[in-house]
């Protein structure tokens, strides 16, 4: 039977249905991400690696792993594993697509909500015994979603949940910015397929839905803020490379846009300082996308279908390559 390298230690149910079926587990129990000698050294003896988006699967790694019959991403990215390089070596890539659709679409959704309506200030205010008087014209006052326009930059699996948040909950006229049309969209929350001006131009709501490559890099820079309404928000639960964050920072410095929910960020953990400083209709989020504890099962239990499908002599469940 095989050994099962994990760089995380897994749902105990989880970890049970590869020992139940004779593999031998080695997961890694420290604070902290696996340290990269350690990495090297232990999959050189494993049939299999169960992964997290931070861990760098490179050729380095994918080499020292002479036995390696498959590469499980606990994620949906699946940008920090070299997949040409496990393609040359025979080795299989799988992520956890559909699993976290409605987790992100949600959380994308609470930031959308968030910085438009001034929850974290709201928070804040009310903790620092800054209870604003009911008036007005109160410093708080956000912005309507209802009825807005929202626009989805990449309508795969979650770019469409988040649209039908926004379409069947909220009433939202949607305009999408998509490599190809889809046509579901278009016919259950009537989304209309706009070039990407366009959409900057018209929206009130911007959501990046669209995967870490190197054409998708920078999408958002400063160019792309000057085409966007000086009330709009910008919405990022995808990568954090999408977005040019300085020119983000000035953007919203600036008010060439009014706000930003942001759940990723270019070099994750570390957010630009400038942003770090702006509080104003700007809500931040340490990348917790898929974080929900259901989710996270399923994540951790479809990695596991995979690795037991391969193990066992049948295809993956969800191959990447
Ligand atoms: C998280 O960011 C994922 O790709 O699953």
């Amino acid at each position: 039977m095989a050994t099962v390298l994990g760089t995380t230690q897994l749902h105990l149910d989880q970890a049970n249905r590869l020992s139940e079926a004779g593999h031998t587990l080695d997961f890694h129990d420290g604070d902290g991400p696996i340290d990269r000698r350690e990495l090297l050294a232990r999959v050189s003896e494993a049939e299999a690696l169960i992964c997290l988006l931070t861990d760098r699967v490179d050729e380095e790694v994918l080499s020292a792993g002479r036995g390696l019959r498959i590469v499980a991403n606990i994620a949906v990215g699946y940008e920090n594993v070299d997949v040409e390089v496990a393609r040359r070596l025979g080795i299989v890539v799988t992520n956890t697509p559909d699993v976290l659709t409605e987790a992100t679409a949600d959380l994308t959704f609470a930031l959308l909500l968030a910085a438009a309506r001034r929850i974290a200030e709201a928070d804040r205010a009310v903790r620092d015994g800054r209870f604003p008087p009911w008036s007005l014209d109160q410093p708080l006052l956000g912005v309507d979603v209802h009825g807005a326009t929202l626009g989805i930059v990449g309508m795969g699996r979650i770019g469409y949940a988040v649209a039908r948040r926004g379409r069947l909950g909220f009433g939202m006229r949607v305009l999408y910015h998509n490599r190809t049309r889809n046509k579901v969209a278009e016919q259950e929350v009537a989304a209309e397929c706009v070039p990407f001006d366009r959409l900057l131009a018209e929206s009130d709501f911007v959501c990046v839905h669209v995967p870490q490559t190197e054409e998708t890099r920078h999408l958002f820079d400063a160019g792309a803020f000057a085409r966007m309404k000086p009330t709009a928000i910008l919405v990022n639960a995808a990568r954090g490379s999408v977005v040019d964050e300085a020119a983000l920072a000035d953007a919203l410095e600036a008010r060439t846009i009014a706000g930003a929910g942001l759940d990723v960020y270019e070099n994750e953990p570390t957010v630009h300082p400038k942003l770090l400083e702006l509080t104003e209709r700007v809500v931040l989020a340490p990348h917790l996308g898929s974080a929900t504890r259901e989710t996270r099962h399923k994540m951790v239990e479809l990695a596991v279908d995979n690795v037991l499908a391969v193990l066992a002599g049948d295809p993956p469940i969800t191959p990447v390559n």
